[in-house]
């Protein structure tokens, strides 16, 4: 599919593993240029490589703390300098830590906002900065399933995703006046380098009980996140802003899902 996007500039934080990197490669193949960044060199270096070997030369990667302002706007600068502006923002930065609430610190608290909410925050502002003068542009936060559905131990995750959700909103009004698209995507578990060491070993029963409330009963593919993203970006989704799109496998989506596999005889009729 043709999605129309060629030539033009992508820019995916959190681009250098997991899902950022498979939406950064999604954007490549379809004819965009490409910056990513991240923090650590070595990741960065390792996927900047990866692409160069997959035949990609339009990619610009930088390290960049996402939670810190300035460096934020100074990438988005540098990326502007680089391929001339910027049409497509993804925030992919985020993660999780197990903590009880009654156990969480004020340092734990605000890593988890400067983590989840304030880097997409920063990443909207200095994308806008540059979608606003051509007016067009579409951005993609990256929120999770645990937005709408809080995972015990992990609630600092799940409430700064759903801010986030909020913030998508928010920035998706205040910048329609500038044709300026502004979405979240919801994952379920993805295989990543946050998520395999919660994940059980593939074909145990552990591995079925996990994923005993999906409808597609295993872990996603990163590009299955990926892939979607850039279709929200693309023109084919000119008519969508303001909106949270589930990529989950179906979690939770029903109750008394048994029911389905206790009448499998009927249903494959
Ligand atoms: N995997 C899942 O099951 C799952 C499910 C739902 C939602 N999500 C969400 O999807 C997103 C990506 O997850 P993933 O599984 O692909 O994780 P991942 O492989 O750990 O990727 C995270 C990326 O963000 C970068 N990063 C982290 N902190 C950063 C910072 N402060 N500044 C700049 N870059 C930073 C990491 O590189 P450096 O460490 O080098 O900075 C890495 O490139 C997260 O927002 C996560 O909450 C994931």
């Amino acid at each position: 599919m043709d999605l129309k996007m060629a030539g033009h500039v992508a820019v995916v934080c959190g681009g250098s593993t997991g899902i950022g990197f498979a939406t950064a490669l999604t954007f490549l193949k379809e004819g965009c240029s490409v910056a990513i960044c991240s923090r650590s060199e070595a990741k960065l270096e390792k996927a900047y490589k990866e692409l160069m070997d997959l035949g990609y030369s339009n990619v610009y990667a930088e390290s960049v703390d996402m939670t810190d302002e300035k460096s934020v706007y100074a990438f988005a600068d540098h990326v502007a300098e680089k391929f001339g502006t910027i049409h497509y923002w993804v925030n992919v930065v985020g993660g999780s830590m197990p903590r009880a609430l009654n156990q969480a610190s004020s340092e734990d608290f605000d890593r988890a906002v400067a983590m989840n909410f304030k880097s997409a925050f920063f990443g909207c502002n200095a994308a806008a900065k540059y979608m606003k003068k051509q007016c067009y542009g579409a951005i993609v936060n990256v929120t999770s399933m645990a937005h709408w559905r809080p995972a015990a131990g992990r609630t600092l995750y799940g409430a700064n995703k759903a801010a986030l959700v909020q913030l998508t909103k928010g920035f998706a009004a205040e910048l329609s006046p500038f044709h300026i698209r502004v979405n979240s995507v919801s994952p379920g578990l993805v295989m990543s380098e946050m998520s395999r060491p919660f994940v059980p070993e593939e074909g145990t029963e552990e591995f079925r009980k996990f994923f005993k409330e999906y409808l597609i009963k295993r872990p996603g593919e990163a590009r299955e996140i990926g892939e979607p993203i850039v279709l929200l970006c693309s023109p084919a989704f000119g008519f969508t802003t303001a909106t949270d799109i589930k990529a989950d496998g179906g979690v939770d989506a029903v109750y008394e899902l048994q029911w389905v596999y206790e009448n499998l005889d009927i249903l494959s009729q």
